[in-house]
Formats: structure tokens, C-alpha cells, sequence
């Protein structure tokens, strides 16, 4: 379900989106088509899905360079004369940081330098981030707010985005850049490929009798709908006048992994045993509570139009509509 193209509210602009073909930045190419703004998407394809642009690759106003941000040459030749960047990609899997301890570094930290350099390079000032509430570790403030305190990185995946707002906010100050720094709890919706509604979906299609469940399933998350979570964006790079604009981005209520469990299983018509893993987090680096305070975007006017059950349920039935993406995805 994609929604409906809105009339332009900004000035048509030259968009640089990496990680263009990936879930969320496939949806957010799109809507900067329909807002009427011209968009050079940048990705590798790593896990980016090229029939996420199909719609995309239909208007003139769209270009897809195939291309890896730790390698510059393409990257200075395709972002000039672009106004500004929304960089999405990254390794956005944060649960196997520690079978591979250099990946989120060299995705998520070297690739934004290098991403910063070549805005540098072509005089480009204004860049859009993804970030994440896993850079508040285990926060003991809830709900969080942006100016909690993060002393302990609890993931090498929290770690490297701690690392690359640090450098955009640099870059900022030295350079005169003006940044957004979002910071999402976990994305649902339309073009999703990873996370815990595919895994279980993913399990309950090879065993409806049984599903294993990561902890004890007593985690407490926030989850937020991919459009709403792309409305705030999108608000926030036309009202936010700082130089380092940081916003957590999330609902105003959490659900227990149980609970989304039960809804999983209700769509499905399922009683599958339950056979928990055990203690209080899914794997090392997890945080059994996410729960972010987005006061500060709700003032600039975003309200979510999707609870977390409701994005739950949209999220499996595109996953039941879509089963190449079990597969694209193993
Ligand atoms: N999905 C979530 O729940 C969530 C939550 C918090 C933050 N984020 C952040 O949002 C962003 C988008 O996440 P997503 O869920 O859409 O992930 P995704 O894996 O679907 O998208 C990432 C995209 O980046 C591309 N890419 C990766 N490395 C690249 C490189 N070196 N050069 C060029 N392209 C590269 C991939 O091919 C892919 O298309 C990420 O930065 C992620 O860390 C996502």
C-alpha cells in the first residue's frame, strides 16, 4: 500500500539518496518522486533489492548509480550538483555484529566519512541520517530522550552510528554543513526484509507447530510504520533551522515480543508451541527495552498514523503478498 503522491511542499530539489534500493530508502525515493524532486539513488545492491525501484526507474526524474560508498570514484561524479544527501545505506543488521567486528565500521563509520568527503569535494551542504536508538545502549530513562546520556555502547552496530553522527555533526562545525540526525527504533511496513516479523513469519512457514523465541520474550520494543517514519524526515529537513538537528523517531507506546507474537499468530491462524531460548535479551547487544521520547519531532507537527500492531500486521501481510523476499533475503 504506497501512498498517495502530495503536491510539493518545498522548492523542487536534487536528491542523493544512498542506500536507495533498500527497504526504507526505496520508499523514501519514492515519495521525493511524488513530492515532485529529482533523485540520484546510490547503492551496491548488498541487500538492496532492485525490484524495490520499479516504479522508480519509470520516471525521468530518477537515476540509479550501482555503486559502493568505499569506493570514490562514481561516488564524487554522481552526487554533484545535487542540494542534498539522505544517506540510509549501512549494514542495518545489527544482531551478527560480533561474527564480523570490522563490517559496521566499514559500512556504517568509513562510508559516511567518505560520503561526507564527496559532499566536501562538490560544495554540498545539507545531509539527511539515519541513525538509531540503539545508540542509547541500555538507556535507564524511558521514555529516552535525545539528550539522555550514552556512556556504553552495547552493540558494534550502536557503536559505528554513535561514531558517524559524531562525524557529521563535525562536519557540521568545521565545515558548515547542516545536519539531520534521526534516530529509528525498528522500521515496519511495505518492503521489509529483515527483523523480527520476517524471522518469525520465516520459522512458522517451515514449523506452524513450534517457534523458537529469541529470549524470553518479555522485550519490550517500539516500533514505527516506514511512511510514517518518512513524513517526519521529510518534515523535519523543511522546519528544523539548527545546524545539528537530531531527532528520535518511534511511537508513543511499545509492545512486548510476546504480544507481536500473538498477533503474528492470530493473522495466521496458528497455536505454535512456544519454545523460548531464555534470559532477558535475544542475543548479545539486544536491548530489552527500547522505548524513545520523539516529544521533540511531535512539536515540530508529525504525529504517527499507524500503531504498532496495525504496522505488525501490514508488515505480514506484505511479507504473505511478497514471498520473493523470503527468498531474496536468507
Ligand atoms: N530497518 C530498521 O528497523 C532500522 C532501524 C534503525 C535504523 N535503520 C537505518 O536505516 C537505514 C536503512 O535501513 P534498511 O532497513 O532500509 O536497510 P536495508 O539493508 O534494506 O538498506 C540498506 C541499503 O544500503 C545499501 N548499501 C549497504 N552498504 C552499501 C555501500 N557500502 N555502498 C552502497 N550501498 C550500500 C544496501 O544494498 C541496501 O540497499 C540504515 O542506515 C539502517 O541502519 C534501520
Amino acid at each position: 500500500m504506497e501512498r498517495s503522491p502530495k503536491a510539493p511542499v518545498m522548492p523542487a530539489m536534487r536528491c542523493f539518496v544512498t542506500g536507495a534500493a533498500g527497504f526504507i530508502g526505496s520508499s523514501l525515493v519514492d515519495r521525493l518522486l511524488a513530492a515532485g524532486h529529482s533523485v540520484v539513488g546510490y547503492d551496491n545492491l548488498s541487500t538492496g533489492q532492485r525490484r524495490f525501484l520499479q516504479g522508480a526507474s519509470a520516471s525521468p526524474r530518477f537515476e540509479l548509480v550501482e555503486a559502493d560508498l568505499l569506493g570514490d570514484d562514481l561516488l564524487r561524479s554522481s552526487i554533484a550538483g545535487c542540494d542534498i544527501v539522505f544517506h540510509l545505506a549501512a549494514n542495518a543488521d545489527v544482531r551478527f555484529g560480533t561474527h564480523h567486528p570490522f563490517r559496521d565500521l566499514e559500512q556504517n563509520t568509513i562510508a559516511t566519512y567518505n560520503l561526507l568527503e564527496a559532499m566536501r569535494a562538490s560544495g554540498i551542504k545539507r545531509i539527511a541520517f539515519s541513525s538509531t536508538g540503539s545508540v542509547y545502549g541500555e538507556s535507564t530513562l524511558f521514555p529516552t530522550p535525545e539528550n539522555a546520556p550514552f556512556p556504553v555502547q552495547t552493540s558494534l552496530y550502536g557503536n559505528s552510528k554513535v561514531a558517524a553522527e559524531g562525524l557529521i555533526s563535525s562536519y557540521c562545525e568545521g565545515f558548515g554543513f547542516q545536519g539531520f540526525i534521526f534516530r529509528f527504533v525498528s522500521i515496519l511496513g511495505e518492503r521489509y526484509t529483515h527483523g523480527h516479523v520476517l524471522d518469525f513469519y520465516r520459522k512458522l512457514l517451515a514449523d506452524p507447530s513450534r517457534l523458537e523465541v529469541l529470549g524470553n520474550g518479555r522485550q519490550r520494543k517500539s516500533y514505527l510504520y516506514v511512511q510514517d517514519c518518512i513524513d517526519a524526515m521529510l518534515l523535519a529537513i523543511e522546519r528544523a533551522t539548527g545546524r545539528v538537528n537530531i531527532f528520535n523517531l518511534g511511537q508513543d507506546e511499545y509492545c512486548e515480543v510476546n504480544q507481536s507474537i500473538g498477533w503474528i499468530c492470530e493473522r495466521l491462524a496458528l497455536k505454535p508451541q512456544l519454545a523460548y531460548t531464555g534470559g532477558d535479551r535475544g542475543w548479545v547487544g539486544d536491548n530489552p527495552f527500547i522505548f524513545l521520547d520523539c516529544s521533540r519531532m511531535r512539536a515540530l507537527g508529525w504525529t504517527p498514523k499507524k500503531s504498532i500492531q496495525t504496522s505488525v500486521i501490514a508488515t505480514l501481510e506484505y511479507l504473505i503478498a511478497n514471498p520473493w523476499v523470503m527468498e531474496a533475503r536468507p
